[in-house]
């Protein structure tokens, strides 16, 4: 069978570790798969691995040199256009460090900051490298910014030493690159709604109720989505975060005002992905000036309920693939399902937010995801968009074919 690699453009980075000297394996598995590569090496690099071998292997030249024009155009920026997948094998402690705070000051680190497509990075090092807080910091910033991460993996390391540091093997890696360009085209000519963030019921001319929820879920679902090739309509409640310029984007701050832009949308549509935070009540009367302390000792809020747009949408959703979100403070599971039933969801998505590390406003997730067949999957803590990407592959499982 061909292979999704074969006719692909592939930047394969080499950086300055020992297990540089396996790029020349990748280089192969990949020719062999059909694909065409363009190594690109850091000067430590070199040291590790001569760059005339990764030419003849590739049979493209090695490149290395930031401010050499090449098919006659700058260098960093040739490559990032004509790739369809930037792989860095092995990836030091410090090409991760630079990528994750902005640094371009080699061919390397600018072609990555100048290009849009699919970024893998297989990391190689020592334990005790791999252990340092900034390193993982780093991880936690390059996944939750999207990039795909392979290994490092435990077993025996340059040092001698037996421990996690050591670069997956490259049939490995290669096999995860072919998956990552396979799923760039699931949602290809599909359109989807999510909706992101919180939303704001006013009291009066200065105050408003609402919720906590940071709209970071549901951005990095509306991201994730584009990058799978859907076209995305984003609707957020109000947000500090910068909704991907792709996205068909529609700012609303109450839910009365999510409620009519998700109705206008909904018929064009193949799903919904209901991630925002959407108050259940508003108050009653929305004072028309500052409600003042010194009129009253204390104040009664009257409070109606808001619509359940949801629940709305559960009724009238046809074929539409619908995912639902919940943030609970126990009994999760049981929760879940009836929600999952109660609103005729196709998947729910539940968090407690009881536990560190989840929920709202912070960068990471634990959730629960569970079907309308009843199959349920827990993921433990990893970044949101990492969540997003396993609620994407969920979509597309239960989607009709
Ligand atoms: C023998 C040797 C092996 C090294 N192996 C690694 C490694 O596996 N991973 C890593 O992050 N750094 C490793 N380093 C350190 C990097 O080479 C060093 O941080 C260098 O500045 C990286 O440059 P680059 O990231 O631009 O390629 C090694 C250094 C030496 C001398």
């Amino acid at each position: 069978m061909s292979s999704v690699l074969k006719d692909k453009s592939i930047l394969l980075g080499i950086t300055g570790s020992i297990a540089a000297y396996k790029a020349a394996e990748i280089v192969r598995l990949l020719k062999r798969r059909g694909a065409s590569v363009y190594p690109v090496m850091t000067q430590a690099a070199t040291h590790f691995i001569h760059p005339l071998t990764l030419t003849s292997l590739a049979a493209q030249e090695a490149s290395l040199d930031l401010f050499e024009m090449k098919r006659g155009r700058m260098e960093h920026l040739s490559l990032a256009q004509l790739a369809d997948l930037v792989l860095i094998a092995p990836v030091t402690a410090n090409v991760m460090g630079k990528i994750a705070h902005g640094i371009a000051d080699d061919l390397l680190t600018t072609t990555v900051m100048a290009t849009k497509v699919p970024i893998i990075l297989a990391p190689a090092m020592d334990e005790g490298m791999y252990e340092n807080a900034v390193v993982q910091a780093n991880i936690r910033e390059l996944k939750s910014r999207g990039m795909h991460l392979i290994g490092p993996e435990e077993g025996e390391l340059a040092s001698g030493e037996v421990g996690k540091g050591r670069m997956s093997e490259p049939p490995k890696i290669v096999d995860y690159a072919e998956r990552i360009l396979q799923s760039r085209g699931d949602f290809a000519g599909k359109l989807f709604m999510v909706t992101a963030g919180p939303t704001r019921e006013a009291l009066d001319k200065v105050r408003f109720i609402s919720s906590y929820s940071s709209g970071k879920m549901g951005y990095a679902l509306a991201e994730e989505g584009i990058d799978r090739g859907a076209r995305i309509i984003l609707i957020s409640g109000p947000s500090p975060l910068i909704p991907p310029p792709q996205a068909e984007f529609y700012s609303v701050e109450t839910a009365l005002e999510m409620r009519k832009r998700v109705m206008e949308k909904f018929s064009a549509v193949d799903g919904v992905l209901m991630a925002a935070a959407v108050s259940d009540f508003r108050p009653k009367l929305v004072h028309k000036s500052k409600i003042k302390k010194n009129a009253c000792t204390s104040l009664k809020l009257d409070l109606v309920q808001n619509p359940d747009i949801l629940k709305e949408l559960g009724r009238i959703k046809k074929d539409k693939l619908l995912v639902g979100f919940c943030a609970e403070t126990s009994s999760l599971k049981e929760k879940a399902e009836e929600k999952l039933k109660e609103k005729n969801l196709d998947l729910i998505v539940a968090n407690d937010i009881t536990l560190e590390g989840a929920g709202f406003g912070v960068d990471t997730n634990i959730v629960l995801l569970m079907d309308r067949d009843g199959e349920v999957t827990s993921l433990d803590r990893r970044s949101k968009r990492e969540v997003a990407r396993k609620i994407w592959d969920k979509v597309k499982e239960l989607m009709p074919a």
